[in-house]
């Protein structure tokens, strides 16, 4: 637990943990789009996504004095509500370490299913802290953009989780929710605060092919050019990236990591997290990223290198 710097905060990413075990699900639950997913996991996703290089991550996280823990989405393979159970506990499991803040991706709405049978799980992971102010006047939202203050940090926690036809996993913002996040990001409350966007789809789209892109990017971007965050955290790729969005008054680093259970039996594609430390030095933020990585030689998470990261 934190015993870190006075200023300093100290945050991990990881993303992708495709945690769930779809050992003993019953046929019925897969007669839709599910019996495809339920495929793809039995023929080569569970070779790849092990709760070994998970658990070894965790441990790894043990040893960074954190402040924060987030993960950007996909949680589970199928959106089964016994998943989101499994999901919760592995959450619940962390607050050991440093409190999670969870949001949802593709594959947790992999068909339409109750919001109450499923992400209501997760619920004390993406709840908004009331951030509103007298000058402010307008509500926290609901759920998504969800709205959190720790340390120095706003972290703005987005859903691009639909459900989508065979073959495709896409993502989009509801009309409603990009109305909300230019509600948020305009708040007078969150200013002074160092703003952490969480996205499951990267929103820059040569970052990742057609199918699966975030179907509305420029929507976002577009509030994004009159409302810029400070930086962007995505999963949804399996791989690491850092690149920069564009705004009319700054570049905002986009950053991306692996499956956080990847086991490297694809190369380029092992399991990583990103460790960020932000110094408030009370005019500015400075911000520092560290990759971690799974070597499967070792069997252990160990520094792999920098990320130059301009804020
Ligand atoms: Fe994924």
């Amino acid at each position: 637990m934190k015993s870190s710097q006075p200023g300093i905060f100290k945050f991990a990413h990881l993303s992708d943990p495709h945690l769930t075990s779809l050992q003993h699900i019953s046929w019925t639950t897969l007669l839709n789009k599910r019996i495809m997913g339920y495929i793809s996991w039995k023929t080569h996703r569970r070779a790849e996504h092990r709760r070994e290089v998970l658990d070894l991550l965790v441990d790894s996280l043990r040893h960074q004095d954190l402040d924060h823990i987030v993960i950007t989405g996909d949680l589970t393979h199928l959106g089964l509500p016994e998943e989101f159970t499994e999901a919760r506990l592995w959450l619940d499991s962390l607050k050991n370490i440093a409190e999670p803040t969870v949001i949802p991706g593709n594959h947790e709405t992999y068909i339409s299913t109750s919001y109450e049978s499923t992400l209501k799980e997760w619920e004390p992971y993406f709840r908004s802290d009331d951030v509103t102010s007298k000058s402010d006047r307008s509500p926290s939202p609901k759920n998504f953009p969800s709205l959190r203050i720790r340390g120095p940090v706003v972290f703005i926690g987005l859903s691009t989780a639909s459900p989508t036809l065979p073959f495709l996993a896409t993502g989009t913002l509801d009309s409603e929710q990009l109305r909300q996040i230019e509600t948020c990001l305009s708040l007078e409350t969150l200013q002074p605060y160092f703003k952490v966007l969480l996205i499951h789809h990267p929103p820059l789209p040569h970052l990742v092919s057609w199918r699966k892109r975030l179907t509305n990017a420029s929507q976002l971007q577009a509030v994004l050019n009159r409302h810029p965050v400070d930086l962007i955290l995505h999963g949804h790729t399996h791989k690491s990236s850092l690149a920069y969005l564009n705004t009319p008054d700054q570049a905002i680093p986009v950053v991306g990591v692996p499956s956080a259970s990847a086991n490297g039996s694809r190369p380029g594609y092992e399991s990583q997290y990103c460790l960020f430390s932000l110094n408030n030095t009370g005019k500015t933020f400075e911000l520092s990223a560290s990759l971690y990585s799974y070597f499967q030689e070792k069997e252990q998470f160990t520094f792999s290198r920098t990320l130059p990261i301009n804020i």
